[in-house]
């Protein structure tokens, strides 16, 4: 199959047309300036070095488009707001995974509403999933009229556009298109201080698990080109980045619509690329897990050890309700190839508990594959309706307060899990990046595991974002303690 026919456009080239037009031209720094040297974000805010803010919840998708979004801000020639206070832009990025998050976001619009009535200049926007559905912009137009501009994930790379507009209009501007019509490329992005990265290599997702707002909200399975997203991945190495985490809703269906190149290869050929020494991915679906990528990640020691593979339900009646097109002895096939291949590999999953009509019959037999596989760790959700998705409109005679039982068994069996696989760990030496101290204790450094493991060690001066090794001496549920044991050389 050949790729679809979604074209590829080039940020750089579209925003530079878009910016050579309204007189501005880019700086030594890579700011768009126009004659008298002011910057496009001054133009806009009528000040010099307007402040911008944004705000993130949900997945790492959203973290990376955050990245997007401060990217585009930053060559406007927007400064970082310090606090809200001193923000001409805010922009909430938001989540519609469950109604915990929708409830968070909409939280922050209603609080921001003191802010924009003190200080009306102040431009609020919101993006990210919950803009997506029609019933938040409903929402937002009826309720949140101090909501200036509102726009979607499909269209997040069109900032300066939006918020021109978005300080031109009088009312509320509306932006949302319901599908992407084209992959851009050479998108900037201001990524966390550090040395690790996200990637986006596929957007999207075409699984329609029945409880889920994201094939919604994410629209269609784009996989970016091999060669995009390599060339990506050198210039994050050239740069000094050392870890990447390649990132889509489902990475496992990346290629499907590029022909026989998949995310087996793909992972392989990233792993050919000099400098870059760890390398991740999330998420996957158990479906499209073979057992070639079991091997492959086996086969390239830059490739982490960690496997999360969302079960969600440990009932094949659940799962087969869910869509989720496995059964629970094909999951635990799966979970064969990975321990039979790669033994000391973690594995980590999510789970959904309190499915329309599950039954205890059902959630015993959830409990009893998080004993038999013993994840690392696992991600429990109570199930929550999502407008516009198929089980939202299911009878759901399960009452809230038992859904909520189950939650707390659940965790009780997971975190008994987490402990003894974390105690085992006691007396072992790991490989760690190091990240940065603590922010709870400035004299404790955290550290991560290839297998995502928090470590915590005593502080030490210089060791910060290098690669080392570390003693294990102490583990509770969440957390491994230890010392130093060696540090390599920064880079
Ligand atoms: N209710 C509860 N949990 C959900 N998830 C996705 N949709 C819902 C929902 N409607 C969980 C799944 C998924 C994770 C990211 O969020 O477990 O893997
Ligand atoms: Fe939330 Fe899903 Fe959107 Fe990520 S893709 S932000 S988890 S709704």
């Amino acid at each position: 199959m050949q790729r679809l026919e979604i074209p590829v456009v080039s940020y750089n080239a579209r925003t530079a047309a878009f910016m050579t037009a309204r007189g501005f031209h880019r700086d030594g720094c890579g700011v768009w300036r126009d004659a008298a040297g002011h910057s496009f974000a001054a133009s806009l805010a009528g000040k010099e070095a307007p402040a911008a803010a944004t705000r993130t919840w949900g997945c790492q998708m959203n973290e990376a488009d955050s990245e997007t979004l401060r990217g585009q801000l930053r060559e406007m020639g927007y400064v970082d707001a310090p606090v809200d206070d001193e923000a001409d832009v805010i922009l909430l990025n938001t989540c519609a995974v469950r109604g915990t998050a929708a409830d968070h976001a909409l939280g922050e619009i209603g609080r921001l509403k003191r802010l924009k009535t003190e200080r009306p200049e102040l431009l609020l926007g919101v993006c990210g999933c919950l803009a997506q559905m029609p019933e938040t912009v409903e929402y937002l137009r009826r309720h949140a009229p101090h909501v200036d501009l509102i726009f979607g994930t499909n269209n997040l790379h069109d900032l300066p556009g939006l918020l021109q507009r978005a300080y031109r209009d009088e009312a509320q501007t509306v932006d949302v298109w319901d599908q992407a019509p084209e992959t851009v490329e050479n998108l900037p992005s201001r990524r966390a201080p550090g040395v690790k990265a996200w990637v986006n290599i596929i957007y999207g997702c075409d699984k329609f698990c029945t409880y889920c707002i994201v094939p919604t909200t994410r629209g269609r399975e784009r996989s970016r080109r091999p060669g995009d997203v390599l060339a990506e991945v050198e210039r994050l190495a050239a740069e000094g980045y050392r870890e990447v985490t390649l990132l889509g809703q489902n990475v496992n269906s990346y290629g499907h619509d590029l022909g026989a190149y998949d995310f087996a290869d793909l992972l392989r050929d990233v792993a050919q690329v000099p400098g870059i020494r760890w390398i991740r991915y999330t998420t996957s679906h158990p479906r499209d897990f073979t057992e070639k990528l079991v091997r492959t990640i086996g086969l390239h020691p830059k490739i982490c050890e960690h496997f999360h593979l969302p079960v969600q339900s440990g009932s094949d009646r659940v799962l087969r309700w869910m869509n989720r097109g496995y059964s629970r002895a094909r999951y635990m096939e799966l979970i064969g190839h990975v321990r039979r291949l790669l033994p000391h590999a973690a594995i980590t999953t999510d789970i959904i508990v309190g499915f329309p009509r599950e039954t205890e019959e059902d959630f015993l037999q959830t409990l009893d594959v998080v004993r038999e596989v013993g994840y690392d760790n696992a991600f429990t959700f109570q199930y929550s309706p999502r407008a516009g998705t198929p089980a939202a409109r299911w009878e759901d005679p399960v009452p809230p307060a038992v859904k909520k039982e189950r939650l707390e068994r659940l965790n009780e069996l997971q975190y008994a899990i987490s402990r003894r696989k974390n105690q085992a760990l006691v007396g072992s030496m790991q490989e760690v990046l190091i990240e940065g101290p603590s922010r709870k204790d400035p004299d404790v450094l955290t550290a991560r595991t290839r297998t995502n493991r928090l470590v915590l060690v005593p502080k030490r001066e210089g060791v910060v974002h290098r690669f080392g090794r570390v003693h294990v001496t102490e583990a509770q549920t969440w957390t491994l303690y230890g010392s130093l044991a060696e540090v390599e050389p920064g880079v």
